[in-house]
């Protein structure tokens, strides 16, 4: 196949596009480094530092003889975009390429402004160059679960049921976002679905948990093939920035009272999730949704077990309530079903005390690196 990744620098767009050159597809891999961009305005760069992507893919070709094209430029740019589509004429694009971080979207004007912006041109350009240049091609868009919010009914895999007055129909999921960032996921899905009805696109919009791991079969052929780190309240998830307060022996800081509970992935079944999708397209005119976790997990349950795991490998790790910086529930009920992925093959490798102890051993090699004011929330929901 040929697959072009747009946001390919990124966190999992790198991974996904050592994965499928060396599962043997031709890849494109897309970025304009917006995530470093905002990473050094924000303080927030990563743990690790990781080259750039022309150098990345050099390196993977020196060690595996694979090549990964690489184009550098902004998927807003209608011109460029719609050209690389045309040149590369991909069967499948694995759509990455957004402003990822909630509280950076929660700053203020200009943060909100840029997010919501990026995000949806984003999207609008992929689904026009898709028109345009490779009709055919799949579109597999990532979302996520923080679309659903939390409410107080089971999530269903995108599409629900609904009987009124004694007539029934299947529409999407209602769906209630918790920052600006997740709102623009919501509208990207919109967008998407606009699309697939009236034009009949192939798309597979993927609402992924949060995702954790720094190893994959590919970044695990050398360092400087590893995906990047964040660790900060801008770019870093819970877990990264629970591992890093365990390695700076620092409170792992838990949000109000914990309860927040959400679906999460090791980043291993990220890239098992995009491969099994883009093995199984959907027809034309259909939008498929999967809900893309394997367990969830309570804010205070991560605690517990980053600081069990630490405790054992020698740290003394203490967890600590502060007040939260974000408008959300913080205890509620969660209830997400996640059956498509299983049913299309996934197995899952589930965050065991071993998973967690590779992740704290990795931080712990660059503990001289660590700035301990990154992790602390900078940002309010106001
Ligand atoms: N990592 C997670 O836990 C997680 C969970 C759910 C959903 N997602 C979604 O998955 C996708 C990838 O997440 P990630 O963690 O790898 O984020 P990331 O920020 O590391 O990667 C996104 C990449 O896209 C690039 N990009 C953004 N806008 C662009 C544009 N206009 N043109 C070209 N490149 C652009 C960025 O520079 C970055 O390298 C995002 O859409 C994110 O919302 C991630």
């Amino acid at each position: 196949m040929r697959v072009l990744i747009l946001g390919g620098d990124g966190y999992l767009g790198w991974p996904t596009a050592m994965a499928f050159r060396r599962a043997g597809h031709e890849v494109c891999a897309v970025d304009n480094y917006l995530r470093r961009r905002i990473a050094g305005e924000t303080n927030s760069d990563a743990l690790m530092s990781n080259p750039l992507l022309p150098e990345r893919a050099a390196l993977f070709e020196r060690l595996t003889g694979l090549k990964i094209e690489v184009a550098i430029g902004d998927c807003c740019d209608r011109g460029f975009l719609s050209g690389v589509v045309q040149k590369f004429a991909p069967e499948a694009i694995v759509h990455y390429a957004e402003q990822p971080s909630a509280p950076y979207s929660m700053i203020g004007y200009d943060e909100a402004r840029a997010t919501l912006s990026n995000n949806l041109t984003a999207t609008f350009n992929v689904v026009w160059a898709v028109l345009e240049h490779a009709r055919d091609c799949h579109i597999i868009k990532l979302g996520t679960m923080g679309e659903y919010g939390t409410p107080n009914i089971d999530i269903e895999e995108g599409w629900i049921e609904i009987a009124h007055k004694g007539r029934s129909d299947k529409f999407l999921y209602p769906r209630q976002a918790g920052s600006l960032y997740h709102t623009t996921k919501v509208l990207d899905t919109d967008l998407l679905w606009f699309y697939v009805r009236i034009y009949g696109l192939r798309v597979t919009d993927l609402m992924q948990g949060p995702v954790y791991g720094l190893s994959t079969d590919e970044a695990d052929l050398d360092p400087q093939l590893m995906p990047n780190f964040h660790y900060d309240d801008i770019f870093g998830t819970v877990v990264n920035r629970f591992l890093v307060q365990a390695a700076a022996q620092v409170p792992l800081t838990v949000y109000g009272k914990g309860g927040q509970t959400r679906g999460y992935l090791n980043i291993r079944d990220t890239l098992q999730c995009i491969a099994l999708a883009a093995a199984h397209p959907p027809a034309r005119g259909e939008l498929r949704i999967l809900n893309q976790f394997t367990e969830t997990f309570s804010v205070n349950q991560l605690a517990e077990r980053v600081a069990r795991v630490g405790n054992g490998m020698g740290l003394a790790v203490a967890v600590e309530s502060i007040d939260n910086p974000r408008k959300e529930l913080e205890e509620h009920y969660y209830n997400p079903v996640h059956r498509g992925l299983a049913e299309l093959g996934l197995k899952p490798h589930l965050m065991t005390d071993d998973v967690v102890a590779a992740m704290l051993g990795e931080v712990l090699r660059h503990r001289n690196r660590i700035v301990v004011e990154r992790i602390r929330p900078r940002v309010r929901w106001r």
